[in-house]
């Protein structure tokens, strides 16, 4: 899942087991590296966290000026030394993020040709038909657009010739690649988290690109070996920014960035002075737009179905939304006063892309919600909003999910006026709503971080949680149950109040927590009714509600969390941090690993 490599001037094995380590965030379950060493290749492979990788290093140490290495996220065989990357073929050494689609077929050809394979993996194919090209007497070059012709699926790739020892060949096709540029040195690497430390400048590989990276640059062409230009950019992003400073998690951290990055997005797409929604340069007129539809994966999804409450009430525009990897191949009707927009952190996301390229093609307008601005959903779509969050390396999202909601709710609001659906002073109220986000946060997280601790102690013991809300605290429990599932592995489920009955009420008895979402709106009395149903088949109770709520409600919880009072426009932005906090607390307290919880990966490139 990441990827990096090192035509370089100084020994690379640290610097690569480093850069590994910043893209631990990707999530991985096996590592590797391979440099050339005395004109050899040389590899050391190990599965499990990079550590294991380190201490093989330590034992067996590598030295070369030239590397590759990788963190590998099983598709295809398990997660052993043998299926780790770098694949070695003969002369050639290959690290891959994607699947290549048709390696059954490939590797049947070689098979028959005598060739033999020492893994289980789609990428060792590339390496063998590399080797097999080379061995017939092509060069390096040549072999390279001869085996892009022959693989199909979606690929990154990163290849190491024993016999060119300062040059890399690299080639994308789906999953991002970006090449840095250093002093006397270069880089390649999944994304510029991996090369923020080393390299000032950065290009980016589009779709069907190839580039020779040496340490003079990198010349890039098209897979027909066509030139192409890339243009190179400055690399802004600090080392800085990617630090976990004071805290344990850089989950925690994010979780506490929450008060500080909402401000600047709201601060972007809000008018505090004038209370109006800030129109953004972006071609887009509400006005003109007949259906809005979302697609998004994971939790950019839910922040899109509590935008979908939001657009339907104050702008009146119908909105569905479906998840990116359903919303592909329903093959819904499109026509030219449709919006679509996609909701992606990392900007990657395979099923959202595809999503994405489906309603280019159908001829919607199309907008993206990301956090990563150089990303491929952001360069694709004819619109880009950036949500601010900086960069998040946790691989559960919390902070790019409320700067998500804070956009989604800045959007809303500004449709509401172009459509003449939303008045001025209700547009005026709600941006003031929005302007006391920021400081509700802080003072939430401060305050009720004590509670939640203790409270997490006692939910680490139960096997499943059932989390509930109306309105937009639905989506908002779903992210709940979505955020405690992927952290903790506690088996949770978050379902619409007014569904219990139709179902999860089955399940209730004393060794099912029920996590109720209830702010004291429109739907509390109808909440705090499944609440009751809950308590009479002894069901133990978690009320997060606000204080307007807890002195309306007099029934037994096991805890109730209360928020100060807040308008119902914004109670999804603060109300998600005691779920998060929830979530996070019981990982930390059942010692399971936060930032990357097992088999999860933080951006999905695949479909
Ligand atoms: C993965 C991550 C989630 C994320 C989802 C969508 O599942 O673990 O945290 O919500 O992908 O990712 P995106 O980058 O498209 O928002």
């Amino acid at each position: 899942c990441g990827i990096v490599g090192i035509v370089g001037v100084r020994p690379v094995a640290g610097r690569l087991v480093d850069a590994l380590k910043r893209l631990e965030y990707r999530g991985y379950d096996s590592a590797g590296i391979a440099v050339i060493e005395e004109s050899e290749l040389v590899r050391r492979r190990a599965p499990g966290k990079l550590e294991n990788l380190r201490i093989c290093l330590a034992d067996d140490p590598v030295d070369g000026v030239t590397g590759i290495a990788h963190t590998r996220w099983a598709t295809h065989g398990v997660p052993n030394e043998a299926n780790a990357h770098p694949h070695i073929a003969g002369d050639v050494a290959v690290v891959h993020n994607g699947i290549i689609e048709n390696f059954a077929e490939l590797r049947a050809e070689l098979t028959a040709k005598g060739v033999s394979f020492s893994s289980d993996t789609d990428t060792e194919v590339v390496a063998r038909l590399l080797d097999d090209y080379r061995s017939n007497g092509m060069a390096p070059r040549d072999a390279v657009l001869a085996m892009l012709q022959r693989v199909s699926g979606a690929f990154a790739l990163v290849i190491l010739f024993k016999d060119r020892p300062d040059t890399l060949f690299v080639a994308r096709y789906g999953p991002p690649l970006a090449i840095g540029h250093g002093e006397d040195e270069m880089y390649v690497g999944s994304d510029a988290i991996a090369l923020a430390p080393l390299a000032t400048g950065i290009s980016y590989l589009e779709d069907g690109d190839m580039a020779i990276i040496d340490r003079d640059g990198a010349v890039f062409c098209d897979f027909a070996g066509e030139p192409v230009r890339r243009q190179r950019q400055p690399l802004q992003l600090s080392a800085m920014l990617i630090d976990k400073g004071n805290h344990r998690h850089f989950m925690e951290k994010e979780i506490f960035d929450q008060p500080e990055v909402i401000s600047h997005t709201l601060g972007r797409y809000c008018d505090f002075a004038a209370e109006r929604s800030a129109v953004a340069d972006d071609g887009i007129d509400f006005s003109k737009i007949s259906r809005l539809t979302i697609a998004a994966c994971g939790t950019a999804y839910l922040s899109g179905l509590i935008g979908k409450y939001w657009i339907e009430r104050y702008a009146r525009l119908p909105v569905e939304i479906d998840v990116a990897s359903e919303f592909r191949y329903r093959e819904l009707p499109i026509s030219d006063d449709t919006l679509a927009l996609f909701i992606s952190q990392s900007g990657e996301t395979a099923d959202t892309l595809a999503s994405l390229r489906y309603c280019k093609e159908q001829g919607a307008k199309t907008g993206a919600l990301v956090n990563v601005t150089g990303s491929t959903i952001a360069r694709e779509a004819d619109a880009v909003f950036p949500i601010l969050a900086g960069p998040e390396i946790s691989v559960a999202s919390t902070k790019a999910f409320t700067c998500q909601l804070a956009l989604m709710a800045s959007l809303a609001l500004r449709a509401g006026r172009e459509r003449g659906t939303l008045s001025p002073a209700d547009e005026k109220e709600l941006v003031h709503a929005l302007s006391e986000v920021p400081r509700l946060m802080s003072q939430v997280l401060h305050a009720v971080q004590p509670q939640i601790e203790k409270l997490s102690r006692e939910l680490s013991h139960f096997h499943h949680v059932l989390y509930l809300g109306r309105g937009t605290s639905f989506p908002l429990a779903m992210e709940g149950a979505l955020k405690l599932k992927e952290i903790t592995y506690i088996h949770a489920e978050g379902y619409a109040a007014g569904e219990l009955k139709h179902g999860p009420i089955a399940l209730i008895d004393e060794n099912m927590p029920v996590i109720v979402i209830a702010p004291h709106d429109r739907f509390f009395e109808k909440t705090v009714s499944n609440m009751q149903e809950v308590a009479a088949r002894d069901g133990k109770i978690v009320f997060i509600t606000d204080e307007s709520g807890a002195r309306a409600s007099e029934l037994k919880t096991m805890q109730t969390i209360v928020l100060p009072d807040m308008p119902e426009f914004i109670a999804p932005m603060v109300f998600s941090l005691p779920i998060q906090l929830l979530a996070y607390h019981t990982a930390v307290f059942m010692g399971t690993d936060a930032d990357q919880p097992r088999n999860l990966a933080k951006a999905v490139t695949v479909e």
